[in-house]
Formats: structure tokens, sequence, C-alpha cells
């Protein structure tokens, strides 16, 4: 379903949350790091190069994002897995689990956070980031053609992302007992190129779409949304503006 190609077109506006997030990270020598959804990995790297005398595994359930990951070349204390992020058994408690821009693809963020937060070991830290953007005239725009007779009963089945708020995510955690850093950032992209909000889109939330219409399907699915994506972002000389939030948040389990 992921094609690491279409993900890296808009690779330098996608970098900036995950450095944000982790510069927000108060650990100077952690054992054992994951990256839960590393996708291709080269973020997954950056922590390697961060933490050299850390332990450092990469997981995702995608298995063409994982064969990119793998093909990078690695220092030895890191470990590419294709794995569920959901059911992903680490060897060791984690002294860190950075997880950016994967954990809305998952339903239940409550019991998935707490079954994170047990993966923590004393002082751990969980570090995440999720895309806030559901309500954008972008994924309004995908639910319309996505709700057409022709289209809907193919993709009925098919989640749309989620993010809960940051006060949700505030309040279980520290529930937990953990210190809770929590924000949320809009960027203003202005994106290259043409028909670049479909581009940006295609990277990410219209995979799982694409892949339940197959081949026939997608065609016709993208010739309806691409006028209505031109409408409400008109290009400019200079690229398209292209509005997105995230939630970040950084959460510390006591020593
Ligand atoms: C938008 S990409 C982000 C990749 C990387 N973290 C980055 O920031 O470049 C989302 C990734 O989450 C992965 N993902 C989605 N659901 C997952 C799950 N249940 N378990 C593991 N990975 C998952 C996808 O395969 C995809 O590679």
């Amino acid at each position: 379903m992921w094609d690491p190609q279409q993900y890296e077109h808009f690779r330098d506006a996608r970098k900036r949350p995950f450095f944000e997030l982790l510069a927000r990270v108060p650990v100077s020598a952690p054992r054992f790091v994951a990256d839960l959804g590393c996708g291709t990995g080269d973020l997954t790297l950056t922590l390697a190069e961060r933490w050299p005398g850390s332990r450092l595994s990469g997981v995702d359930s995608s298995e063409p994002m994982i064969s990119e990951a793998l093909r990078r070349p690695a220092p030895a204390h890191v470990r590419f897995e294709l794995a569920d992020l959901a059911r992903w058994q680490p060897d060791a408690p984690l002294d860190v689990l950075v997880s950016n821009a994967a954990l809305h693809w998952l339903p239940g963020h409550e019991a998935l956070l707490s079954r994170l937060v047990g993966l923590l070991a004393p002082g751990g830290v969980l570090a995440f980031q999720v895309p806030a953007n559901f309500e954008e005239s972008s994924h309004r725009r995908i639910d319309e053609v996505r709700a057409l007779p022709r289209f809907a009963p193919a993709l009925a089945s098919v989640r749309r992302g989620h993010a809960e708020s940051l006060a949700f995510y505030e309040a279980h955690l520290s529930g937990l007992g953990l210190s809770v850093d929590a924000w949320e950032t809009a960027y203003l992209h202005v994106l290259p190129g043409e028909d670049a909000v479909l581009q940006w889109l295609l990277g990410t939330t219209l995979r799982p779409v694409l892949a339940a219409l197959g081949p026939g399907e997608e065609q016709a699915f993208l010739d309806t949304l691409r006028p209505l994506l031109r409408q409400d972002y008109p290009a400019a000389a200079h690229g398209t503006p292209f509005l997105f939030r995230r939630r970040f948040v950084v959460a510390v389990r006591p020593s």
C-alpha cells in the first residue's frame, strides 16, 4: 500500500516535525530506542547519529517501507523489523519510544498508549507526533468523494486517520503517572509543482483508499478529487499554500 518514492516527494516538509519533536526529548544516553512506524528509516538513522551508544529498532508494518529501510547502510546497533506496532514486543524495556506520523493510522489511542507506556523503562520517554488535519478541506474533499455511490461500497471499511485532542493525550498520560509536554503546530507549507496538494495526499492519506479501490477505480477517484482540490487550493506563481496542523506529545515515565 505504501509507496516510498511518493512519500519522499515532500521530504523536507515531512522531516521538520520529527526534529521539532526530538528537540524536546530530554535524554542524553539511552540504552534502547525504538522508532515505531519508522517508514523508510532515514529519520530513524538520525537517531543513531544522535545516540551512537544506544541499540535502536525501527519497526514498520509495510513491506515496501521496511525493504527501503533495509537498503540503507546502517550501523550495527540499528535493526529494522517488519511488524505491527500495536503488537510489537521489544526484548528489553525502552528508554525512548518515538513514533512520528504513524499512530493516527491506529484505532483506540487510549489502549494503544497504555500499551506503549508499558514498554518504557523507568525514566523512559514516549515521544509522538500525529497529524491533526482531519477537519481541513483536503480531508473533507476526500470524504466527499469517498461517499459517492460509485466508491462508497469499496471504501466502507477503510479507516480514516484519527488524532485525539491534546487535552485527551495529556489527561490519559498524566493519569498513567507520566509528566507530559504537549503542543500543536500549524505549518503553512508552500508546495511546489502541479496539483501539489493531491501529490502530498498521494504520499499518505490516499494510500489506503487507493489500495482498496484497486487500479480500475483508482483513476476515476483521482479524476473526481483533482478539480475539487484545485478549487480549494489554488496554485500561486510561487507554489500552493497548504496549511497542516500537527500534535506533539513528549511524556516521561517517573524513574
Ligand atoms: C506517514 S509514514 C511516517 C514514516 C516515518 N515515521 C516518517 O516520519 O517519515 C507512516 C508509517 O506508519 C506505518 N504504519 C502504519 N500503521 C502501522 C502499524 N500498525 N504498525 C507499524 N507501522 C505502521 C506505515 O507503514 C508508514 O510507513
